[in-house]
């Protein structure tokens, strides 16, 4: 199984691990679609997929994935080219150090962090169960317990702050995860990844000085490589695993019993987001169709 060729699906596959990645598979011989928002990093991509002889196994999709109109388009158009996906790899993420409305009125980080995460899990269901070994990997922060889902402030209207912003969606993943599995909209496996603190951090482009030289500097010190963050990933994408849910953080399994993973307050996250989505969009093909939610 691990020597087939595959179909992977790439969020934020344009920089950082969600770009080593795409190379990483295209090496391999997998067709790879790449989404991100800008340009520039899509044309980057296909010219180093072309250095490798794989131009005719990328596809880059230039998306702004905080939108539902966007997912629902990308969803739209991997279907359009593809009967199967093997493995849907969540890595788009922006750190916003002020609060941003995204154009369905949502907060950013949750609207790309969080719900963009949801809405490609679910709307790719039909293409994972066209596959022998389908998994999703989320990558985000399994086994950190900083930060919760605030149900009362799930815009993060109050006290907004871009740490904040990022751990509350961290925790919304882990709840994705349980929500997902337990919904069983499709075959695929869920695995929560942490990658730890890692030199990729195209996503600290938009915070101020002195905070991001001092990431970078940090980086540089501190963090794991990134052909060493993804290497993990590589191998779940050839053989998932075979539990429903699995949360890794580096390598070690996460006790799926702590409180970041409870199953009630991840049923109440699915409820509230279906609604989210339905008062924006209505009933959409990107929304599960059994939630129990
Ligand atoms: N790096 C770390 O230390 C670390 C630690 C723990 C967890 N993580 C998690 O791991 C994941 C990957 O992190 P990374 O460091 O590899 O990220 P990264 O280098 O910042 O790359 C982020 C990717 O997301 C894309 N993206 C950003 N905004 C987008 C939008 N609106 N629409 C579509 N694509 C968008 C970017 O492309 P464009 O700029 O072209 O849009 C890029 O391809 C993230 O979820 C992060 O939270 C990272």
């Amino acid at each position: 199984m691990g020597n087939e060729r595959k179909t992977v699906v790439i969020s934020g596959g344009t920089d950082g691990m969600g770009r080593a990645l795409a190379l990483a598979r295209l090496d391999r011989g997998d067709k790879v679609v790449s989404i991100g928002s800008s340009q520039e990093k899509g044309a980057v991509l296909l010219a180093e997929a072309a250095r490798l002889g794989a131009a005719d196994r990328v596809t880059f999709l230039r998306a702004d994935l905080s939108s539902i109109a966007e997912n629902a388009r990308v969803v739209a158009e991997i279907a359009r080219e593809h009967t199967a996906v093997d493995a849907l790899v969540l890595c788009a993420n922006r750190v916003n150090p002020k609060r941003v409305l995204t154009e369905d009125g949502l907060e950013s980080t949750f609207a790309l962090y969080y719900l963009s995460r949801y809405l490609l899990g679910h709307g790719l269901r039909a293409l994972f169960d066209a596959s022998a070994a389908p998994v999703v990997v989320n990558i985000a922060a399994p086994g950190v317990t900083m930060g919760a889902v605030d149900f009362d402030d799930l815009q993060t209207e109050r006290g907004y702050g871009a740490v904040r912003a990022q751990a509350r969606s961290g925790r919304a993943n882990d709840l994705l995860g349980v929500a997902f599995a337990e919904q069983a909209s499709s075959r695929a496996r869920y695995v929560l990844y942490h990658p730890g603190f890692t030199a990729s951090l195209g996503g600290i482009a938009h915070l101020g000085q002195p905070v991001k030289g001092i990431i970078t500097l940090l980086a540089k010190v501190a963090a794991r490589p990134v052909a060493e963050a993804v290497r993990p990933v590589v191998g779940m994408i050839d053989a998932p695993p075979s539990a429903p849910l699995t949360a890794d953080d580096r390598g070690k399994l996460v006790d799926l019993g702590l409180r970041t993973f409870d199953p009630e307050a991840a049923r109440r996250l699915a409820r509230v987001t279906r609604r989210i989505v339905v008062a924006r969009v209505g009933e959409s093909p990107l929304l599960p169709v059994n939630a129990t939610a």
